[in-house]
């Protein structure tokens, strides 16, 4: 039997059809984690005025051509009231829902920084893609609705970028915290996840909504069962693990310029 390939997903089949990828879709939930790719691929702020997001909303989008590929970054921007980066899976879904509809990209990549479980091999600086997604703080005991909760998903799979990248593969739970409960570790450790974040399942899943393909790279910030506390690890560690990120997204880029999406 031909080993399964990212043709055989549902969200292959319009892009498919088209050719070549023209559009890529970058979303990235933190500043920090934007602008070394927005410098990268060289692109430029579409002004607040001329916006194709709805007036009042904070998401920012840069865009611009890179190696016959068009690519729009967007950013769910600062929280108005805070000023701090609307992380999290609401407004990653929001940006996504809204980057879909008006920016219609052949391929989504959601890059970001994670937690890693050193149990599962991950490790400062590595960067994965992951395989799976899933929510580990979406309780709801009824049956049915709790596979519901937990959403858990194929991601849209990628084989060639995996070889030819050597990147780690694993899965990924997302859920609105950077620290972990005693609930979240049971949820995550039952989701067989490697690594865990505050945005990914949300992605996939308004990207599966509109059969978009999706995939997801992920830099280790902090090892969440580790000896140090989160926060001052992640801290500590963000602007350095940031450019293993984006050596990572580039060369994921590089890779789709001028493939179609069976090729990746
Ligand atoms: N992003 C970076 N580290 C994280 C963690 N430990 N949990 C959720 N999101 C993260």
């Amino acid at each position: 039997m031909a080993p399964p390939s990212s043709s055989d997903h549902p969200a292959a089949a319009a892009v498919e059809a088209a050719g070549a990828i023209s559009k890529v879709l970058i979303v990235i939930a933190m500043q920090t984690e934007a602008l070394p790719l927005v410098n990268k691929f060289q692109l430029v702020e579409a002004p607040t005025d001329e916006s194709v997001f709805p007036k009042g909303a904070p998401w920012t989008r840069f865009h611009g051509n890179y190696k016959g590929l068009h690519i729009d970054l967007v950013w769910p921007g600062k929280d108005p009231v805070l000023g701090v980066d609307s992380v999290g899976t609401v407004s990653a879904a929001l940006v996504t829902y809204a980057s879909i509809q008006l920016l219609k990209p052949d391929l989504i990549i959601n890059a970001g920084t994670a937690g890693g479980f050193k149990a599962k091999g991950a490790g400062i600086g590595d960067v994965f893609l992951a395989t799976d997604v899933a929510f580990h703080d979406r309780r709801i005991p009824i049956p049915v609705f709790d596979s519901y909760g937990i959403g858990a998903r194929k991601t849209f799979a990628t084989p060639n970028i995996v070889k030819e990248l050597s990147l780690k593969v694993g899965k990924l739970s997302t859920g609105d915290s950077l620290d972990m409960s005693p609930h979240d570790e049971s949820a995550i450790l039952s989701n067989d996840a490697t690594i865990k974040d505050m945005e990914g399942a949300a992605v996939a899943y308004v990207a599966d909504m509109f059969s978009t393909p999706a995939i997801f790279v992920k830099a280790v910030t902090d090892i969440v069962d580790g000896e140090k506390p989160t926060a001052e690890e992640f801290l500590q560690n963000l602007i350095a693990v940031t450019m293993a990120l984006d050596v990572a997204v580039t060369k994921v880029v590089d890779f789709i310029s001028g493939k179609c999406i069976s090729e990746l």
